[in-house]
Parts: C-alpha cells; sequence; structure tokens
C-alpha cells in the first residue's frame, strides 16, 4: 500500500498547525485592534472631475449650509468640526442627503495638531473651505486670547498642513468686522483694515498671515471673502440656524428674535439708539445664506495660483435694528416685547455695509435674496419646524 512516510506526515501535521496559529493570532489582532485590510478610502485619492473639499466648521451655520451646495453639485466633502458650536443633528441632515462615497465627518479639534496631521495625511484634499470659528463680537470683548487662538492660531496650524500636504486652493471666512468703522460708506475692498475687536483683530491677522504665507508660496491660490451679516436658511427647509442656547445673550440678532418669539427670552433689547444713523440704531448689511454659499461656490473655479482674490460679499444694502425689529414682528407675528435702551454693546459699531461691485463684476455674482422680511420668514419657518433645534 502506497503512503506518505512518516516523517512526511508530521512535517504536514507541524504546517497546518502553525497555519491555524497564525490565522488565531491574525484574527485576534484584527479583532482587538480594529485594524482593516479594507482598499484605501475614497477620501485618499484624487479623482478626475471630483473636487474633494475639506470643510471646516461644517456643522455650523454657514458651514452645513455650504456643504449642502458642494455635494449637489457633485463634489466630495470632508467636514472636520469639533462641535464645539456646531450640531451633529445638522450633519446627519448632510449624511441622509449624501450621495454614497461624498461626505465623511472627522470630529476633531483645529487645535489639536496631531489631528490635524492625522486628517491630512489620509485624505487628500483638492480645496479647503475654512469656516471654523468663534465668532461673537461680544464674547470676543470678554474673552479675547479665545479668539486669537481659535481664529489666528488655528489658520497659522491649518496652513502649516496644507503646505505640508502640497493643498493648492483655499477659501478664507472673514468679516467686515476686519474694516472696524470706516469713515466712508459703503465699504469696499480698498476701505482701510482696522478693527475695533479682537473678533475683527484676529481675523484681520489671519488674513495678514495668509498675504505673507501666499507670496512665499506661489503655487497656492487664495481667496478671502469678507461676510457682511449672514441671516437666512436653506430655502428648502432642511438646515437652519441653531446656535448653542448657552451662546443666546452672545447672540446674532435674528436668532434673539426668534428666541423671543418662541418665549426662551423675555423679550428683545435694542443696545443703543443714539448712533450717527438715520434712527440712532446700528445698520448691517444682511446677505442670505444661500448667496453667501453661491459666492464661494463661483470663487472656487476663479481662483488662481499666487494670487488672494479678496472679496466683500454683502448685499450693499443696510437695514437699521429698529427695521430689522419691525420686520422680524411682521415675520413671527408674534407680540415680542422690544426694550430699547441708549447704552451700546461692548466692540458695537454704527454702521456697516458693503459695496459688492467688485464680485459682481470680476464674478458675476449677485445677491438674489434681498427682501429682508422674505429672509426672515425662510429662516423662522425651519425654526418652527425646530423649536428644540436639531
Ligand atoms: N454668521 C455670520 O454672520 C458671519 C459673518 C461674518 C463672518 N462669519 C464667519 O463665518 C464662519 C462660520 O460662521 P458661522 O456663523 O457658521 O458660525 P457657527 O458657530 O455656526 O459655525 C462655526 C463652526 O466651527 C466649529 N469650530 C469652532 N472652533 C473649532 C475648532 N477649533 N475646531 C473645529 N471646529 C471648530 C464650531 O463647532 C461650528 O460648527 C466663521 O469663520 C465666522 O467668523 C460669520
Amino acid at each position: 500500500m502506497g503512503g506518505w512516510p512518516a516523517s512526511s506526515s508530521r512535517v504536514s501535521q507541524a504546517l497546518l498547525l502553525a497555519g491555524c496559529l497564525l490565522a488565531a493570532v491574525l484574527l485576534f489582532k484584527y479583532l482587538s485592534t480594529g485594524i482593516s485590510y479594507a482598499p484605501p478610502s475614497v477620501f485618499s485619492q484624487p479623482q478626475k472631475g471630483v473636487t474633494h473639499v475639506l470643510v471646516t466648521g461644517g456643522a455650523g451655520f454657514i458651514g452645513s449650509h455650504a456643504t449642502l451646495r458642494l455635494l449637489s453639485d457633485g463634489h466630495r466633502v470632508t467636514i472636520v468640526d469639533n462641535l464645539s458650536r456646531g450640531n451633529l443633528g445638522a450633519v446627519r441632515v448632510l449624511q441622509r442627503l449624501a450621495p454614497a462615497a461624498r461626505l465623511q465627518f472627522v470630529e476633531a479639534d483645529l487645535g489639536d495638531l496631531p489631528a490635524v496631521e492625522r486628517l491630512f495625511a489620509r485624505n487628500h484634499f483638492d480645496a479647503v473651505m475654512h469656516f471654523a470659528a468663534v465668532a461673537f463680537v461680544g464674547e470676543s470683548v470678554e474673552q479675547p486670547l479665545q479668539y486669537y487662538h481659535n481664529i489666528t492660531a488655528n489658520t497659522l496650524t491649518l496652513l502649516e498642513a496644507v503646505q505640508r500636504h502640497g493643498v493648492k486652493r483655499i477659501i478664507y471666512s472673514s468679516t467686515c468686522a476686519t474694516y472696524g468703522e470706516p469713515d466712508t460708506m459703503p465699504i469696499t475692498e480698498d476701505t482701510p483694515q482696522r478693527p475695533i475687536n479682537p473678533y475683527g483683530l484676529s481675523k484681520k491677522m489671519a488674513e495678514d498671515m495668509i498675504r505673507d504665507f501666499s507670496k512665499a508660496n506661489p503655487d497656492i491660490a487664495f481667496a478671502i471673502l469678507r461676510y457682511f451679516n449672514v441671516i437666512g436658511s436653506d430655502p428648502e427647509g432642511r438646515l437652519g440656524e441653531w446656535p448653542r442656547p448657552a451662546l443666546r445673550h452672545y447672540g446674532r440678532i435674528s436668532g434673539a428674535c426668534f428666541d423671543a418669539a418662541m418665549g426662551h427670552i423675555p423679550g428683545l433689547k435694542v443696545m443703543g439708539t443714539n448712533y450717527p444713523t438715520r434712527d440712532g440704531t446700528c445698520i448691517r448689511d444682511y446677505i442670505h445664506v444661500t448667496d453667501l454659499v453661491d459666492a464661494h461656490v463661483a470663487v472656487l473655479p476663479q481662483l488662481q495660483p499666487g494670487v488672494i482674490r479678496t472679496f466683500n460679499v454683502g448685499t450693499g444694502k443696510g437695514y437699521s435694528v429698529r427695521e430689522f425689529v419691525d420686520a422680524c414682528l411682521k415675520v413671527t407675528g408674534k407680540p415680542i416685547k422690544v426694550v430699547e435702551q441708549a447704552e451700546r454693546r461692548p466692540g458695537d459699531y454704527a454702521e456697516v455695509f458693503s459695496d459688492p461691485s467688485k464680485i459682481q463684476r470680476e464674478l458675476g455674482w449677485q445677491a438674489r435674496f434681498t427682501d429682508l422680511e422674505e429672509n426672515l420668514r425662510m429662516a423662522w419657518a425651519w425654526r418652527k419646524e425646530h423649536p428644540s433645534g436639531y
């Protein structure tokens, strides 16, 4: 009878045993460390015809609306947000709407250097839209260091990562607060930047850093968009503005109006009635979030290496606080108690509205949502549908 010699059978038994042991060790390692042998993620590879945009602060008001638009335009988006002020609920809405493999969410703080390095090392970004920031004038006066850290220092960290990882297109969210209180209105991009509060100054410092960085890195293309006061919400009602209730006292005027209408706060306080304006209250230029997002989408393909395209994004028309409050009363239809106090809010300025002619001329962008009442109606519709936020 033929057969394996005894010694050869012992060898094959030993080999089988070794194979089983190796498989057991690998299985154990896989289960205990979560190492996956999946192919590289689509987010780590460039793809022809698809722009992968890193949206910092994408869980926040403007960043979430921008993400929605980028996704519907066929782009790929990675949101990075520490959720300090944004809403996971907004990210969930976006995840439900996003086509497969088009959106990922990374919870991380831009001040966390190793986390930022991991983010850039694991992904291939074609562009960055840097929205993430703390953004309340009053808070910046009380806690200036938080603002220099969160806005200026974190922009530095981001630029270092951009340089290390060869990202070539950056759009920076700046603000009309960088102009301070100009001598003449309307504000053009050439109006001298003389910020009068730490929020505006920390943004201007980030802009200055970008200007120097751009000179030294002429292969990178930048846009700096200086937003005026952003209001409204997605016209289709999918997203809205939901700032942290704990931050309400710093709040922006539309949020305060809706909070008062819903009884979360006793009423509306108009702070400052002796400004040198047509009715003594501050004048601001209110830009709809959809128009603002359009400006980002318009500038993205127009970016040029070595150039910083700088634009004001506003409507060109100013409304006083009293006019805003009247519109709010009309839209909500609620008997909101309005208290006027002569004393001004620290760090505030009298009158600010934009001259948007440069962005109209160079990008063909124009604000489409210019009816204040209509814009407030959209935002109020979302708030009524979401009385407790996302
Ligand atoms: N809303 C306005 O009227 C207005 C006007 C001018 C400029 N801006 C600028 O637009 C940008 C977006 O503002 P918004 O109104 O959407 O504010 P927002 O608070 O709704 O969103 C900011 C987002 O950034 C995130 N964030 C903050 N610090 C972070 C950090 N260290 N790491 C990671 N994520 C962080 C927050 O969690 C939040 O989701 C800001 O840069 C702001 O300065 C806003």
